[in-house]
């Protein structure tokens, strides 16, 4: 029996779940309900569960090792769902995509060397580049005609000797753009000039909206291939980032044995046995879910519209092309913007992510969460229409 019951709400509190259970942690308050960091509030796929089951009934957990049945599920769900044929020596296995960044900035820069980041940008980026002593270059994405986009002039201007490596986040968390193919090349193309590495994070590659199209940037040509690693996992699509896999694709050898070579380096350990039975089952019986699932974000991003344009007139949701992580402009809704992240925690008790960790120049922004239950993002936007009306009426 499959189960697409997106609706029924599941208690996390108490789970364990960095979500529900630690925001007192990273909010400094405990009350809130939480629509922040990106995991979904949804069972995976019952396949998913039968195979982690599995592994757990047999009741061994000693090391494991990456098997070819996992290793062709990947090839045949890049294939299907991406037309990417990709080769099984390209694959390199990592705990997580944040680790293989770590890894990947060590192992292709030096310390002093600039890497290129396109903010606003998940947040973690910031970390891998900067902990060895790497400087991010920052291009900032433009923000014209409500879409933001590249700015690849700007891009051009500020690359220097010194300028190294690009990460790009394709679909972009927060500002959920699906990158298009003129875009990736033109980009790829000033980086081929310049021989500065591509790393193209393309963990959400899954979560994409109709009338979009994810483009994996290595597919455009064998020479982006050449002077590119692809970062990708089942865990957004699939809801298992806490099984700790992902897959890493470097098509180009040179790059690939550098790869694994500074990732034993940094001791990464052999793969989890939960994560690589669950990769493969989500790859290979999860795709009717995925269907389901993209449905329901869909109804839940067409009700958090509008829900905006009936009760919050204020509050600009930047129209979604992927990933179920909404960025919204609150910059005209009455609060100060400068005061708004305090604001939505304090006052509406939710627990959204400021635009200013993601590198953001502008107050006013939050990214919210909606992979929950309707009846959850309803009662979100209820708190903060609420706060926003008591404030207005103060
Ligand atoms: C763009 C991006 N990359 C990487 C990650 C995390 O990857 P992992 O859990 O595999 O380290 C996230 C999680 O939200 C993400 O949004």
């Amino acid at each position: 029996m499959i189960d697409y019951d997106f609706d029924s709400v599941i208690e996390r509190r108490n789970t364990n779940s960095i979500k529900w259970d630690y925001t007192d942690k990273f909010f400094s308050v405990k009350d809130i309900l939480p629509m922040w960091v990106a995991d979904m509030d949804f069972k995976s796929p019952r396949p998913v569960i039968e195979a982690v089951s599995e592994v757990a009934h047999r009741g061994i957990f000693g090391y494991s090792g990456i098997p070819q049945s996992y290793c062709d599920s990947i090839i045949g769900w890049m294939k299907r769902r991406h037309k990417w044929e990709i080769k099984q020596e390209w694959l390199a296995y990592s705990p997580g995509v944040v680790p293989a960044l770590h890894v990947l900035v060590n192992a292709f820069t030096e310390p002093g060397d600039q890497v290129i980041l396109q903010t606003p940008v998940y947040y973690p980026f910031f970390h891998a580049v900067t902990c060895g002593n790497r400087e991010i270059l920052d291009n900032p994405l433009r923000l014209e005609g409500g879409q933001y986009v590249m700015d690849l002039e700007d891009l051009e201007r500020k690359i220097g000797p010194r300028t190294k490596m690009i990460i790009i986040c394709n679909p972009h968390n927060p500002i959920s753009r699906i990158w298009k193919e003129d875009e990736l090349r033109k980009l790829g193309e000033i980086c081929m000039k310049n021989k500065i590495l591509v790393i193209s994070d393309e963990i959400h590659q899954d979560i994409v909206y109709p009338g979009f199209k994810h483009v994996p940037f290595a597919a455009l040509s064998e020479q982006f291939a050449d002077n590119s690693i692809t970062c990708t996992a089942a865990s957004k699509t699939f809801n298992l980032p806490g099984l700790q896999t992902s897959n890493i694709i470097i098509p180009n050898p040179a790059l690939r044995s550098r790869f694994t070579e500074r990732a034993r380096a940094y001791g990464v350990p052999s793969p989890n046995m939960f994560g690589v039975a669950a990769t493969e089952a989500a790859y290979r019986h999860g795709e009717a879910w995925l269907t389901k699932l993209l449905e329901y974000l869909e109804g839940n991003i067409s009700f958090l519209a509008g829900f905006l344009s009936r009760n919050m007139p204020g509050v600009k949701l930047i129209q979604p092309q992927g990933t179920y992580l909404m960025w919204l402009d609150f910059r005209d809704c009455g609060v100060s913007p400068n005061r708004l992240a305090n604001f939505i925690r304090d006052d509406a008790r939710v627990g959204l992510e400021p635009g200013k960790i993601f590198g953001c120049k502008d107050d006013g922004f939050e990214r919210m969460n909606i992979a929950c239950p309707r009846s959850i993002l309803e009662e979100g936007l209820n708190r903060i229409a609420q706060a926003i009306k008591t404030r207005q009426a103060d």
